[in-house]
């Protein structure tokens, strides 16, 4: 199929080039025309996400993945037209869609033919009417089109692993031939395609990120309670999560969850409730949990360092999780401003999210080389990322390094008894 990918960012790309892998012919547009410089004269891709810089090179290279900053020609030479423009949080923690009004204008202005109309960003229910009115309104000719919803679940990290191997893809339709096109695009994907009407597919998307954010919140705060008891939060978790009707996924305690994705999408969806006359406290309690999981972190801090100003801390992981180095919303940033707030000296380290950090706090904290050199004359270590080689530190030559060897151990990753016998004050989330 000849494919239109509007808008090139960690969703837009990953679905060109997985679809254009697929063996369609797909133009990804973005009006971002040094993005679109870059990606057409170079190998490099604007984000860091593993696989992704090779997947681009191999479709570009057998031709069938190009890329553009002219929209026009992309409508007009496309079956089916993504949108997968940015839907970022306004001050009121709604959705602004100003981005996919204007899509929906130029395609508007451009279609010549049938366009089946696919949103994939992520959006709040009644979208899709919003597109079909703008469409409706300013098309100059009589063709026909058809607007869809195709949400999409990859996590940043493993985006190509899960648009090919998916639990499940979701198409909201409402006519026939919008079927049948988006279950022919898919059919190289063996997994359950979830058809449902478009309002439904939109709500998918919301409920299903939510209801993972849910889980996170709700280990969180059992941790609480594992914090007051004594209780070891990891062995409750495994405890609960062997129920199959729960199950283990997304029940790690840690620092909050973060990301480009669930800490806006909760707020728009508390937000299109809202509106909708619906009142979700739930979701309410699940961000609130979220903030106080970071203010949780600085108390913890305070009972092993007791005062913060001048004490050194370092923070291990920067990026909101690991595989990746996106910082947006990443509860690094928060603790990281809030003992700055208390006059505290940061030392940070990460694989791969140091340059972001840079550009966001500048010289207001060091940046170090490694893991040792960000304990050089600490007071205490934040574990904020799990990545993996944060997972097997030589701790002797951590503590040599450290002015006073304390661990805040943000994911429960390590051995405790294994560190309090080096010598280190430990604490975790939930866990002693
Ligand atoms: C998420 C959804 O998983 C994905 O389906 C959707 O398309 C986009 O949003 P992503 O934001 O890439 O993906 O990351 P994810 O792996 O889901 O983690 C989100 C946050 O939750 C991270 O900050 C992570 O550290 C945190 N988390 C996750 C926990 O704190 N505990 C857990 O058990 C799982």
């Amino acid at each position: 199929m000849r494919l239109t990918i509007v808008g090139s960012g960690y969703v837009g790309l990953v679905t060109g080039a997985c679809l254009a892998d697929l063996g369609n012919q797909v133009i990804c547009v973005d009006n971002d025309t040094e993005k679109i410089d870059l990606l057409t004269k170079s190998d490099e891709i604007p984000i860091y996400e593993p696989g992704l810089e090779e997947l681009v090179k191999k479709n570009k290279e057998n031709g069938r993945l190009t890329f553009s900053s002219d929209i026009e020609f992309g409508i007009k030479d496309s079956d089916v037209i993504f949108i997968c423009v940015g839907t970022p949080s306004r001050d009121d923690g709604s959705a602004d869609l100003t981005g996919i009004e204007k899509v929906s204008r130029i395609i508007a202005e451009h279609i010549d033919s049938y366009k089946l109309v696919v949103e994939k960003s992520t959006v709040p229910v009644e979208t899709s009417e919003w597109i079909k009115k703008t469409i409706n309104t300013f098309k100059k000719n009589g063709c026909e089109f058809d607007v869809a919803s195709n949400p999409e679940f990859l996590r940043e990290g493993s985006a190509i692993e899960d648009f090919m191997n998916p639990d499940r893809i979701v198409i909201g339709v409402e006519s026939k031939k919008a079927e049948e096109l988006l279950k022919e695009l898919y059919s190289p994907i063996e997994t359950k395609i979830v058809v449902s009407d478009i309002k439904g597919a939109e709500i998918i998307k919301h409920a299903s990120n939510s209801f993972l954010a849910t889980k996170i919140s709700f280990i969180n705060a059992i941790s609480n309670l594992c914090d007051r008891t004594g209780a070891d939060i990891n062995a409750v978790a495994e405890g609960i999560g062997l129920d199959s009707r729960i199950n283990r996924h997304f029940l790690k305690a840690g620092v909050g969850f973060g990301g480009s994705c669930f800490p806006k999408d909760i707020k728009a969806f508390i937000h299109i409730s809202e509106k909708l006359g619906y009142s979700f406290g739930l979701l309410k309690e699940v961000e609130k949990i979220n903030q106080e999981q970071k203010d949780r972190v600085i108390r913890k801090i305070e009972e092993l360092l007791w005062n913060l100003p001048e004490k050194t801390i370092a923070i291990w992981g920067l990026a909101f999780k690991p595989h990746t180095d996106d910082i947006r919303s990443a509860p690094s940033m928060d603790i990281i401003k809030s003992l700055l707030k208390e006059k505290a000296k940061i030392r940070v380290f990460d694989p791969e999210a140091m340059e972001k950090v840079r550009k966001e706090m500048g010289n207001r904290i060091v940046y170090c080389k490694d893991v040792y050199d960000a304990a050089q004359d600490a007071d205490c270590v934040i574990l904020v990322t799990e990545w993996n080689e944060f997972k097997e530190v030589d701790w002797d030559r951590v503590k040599s390094v450290m002015k006073h060897p304390a661990v805040l151990d943000g994911r429960n990753i390590y051995d405790s008894g294994k560190l309090k016998n080096l010598g280190f004050k430990y604490a975790g989330i939930g866990r002693r």
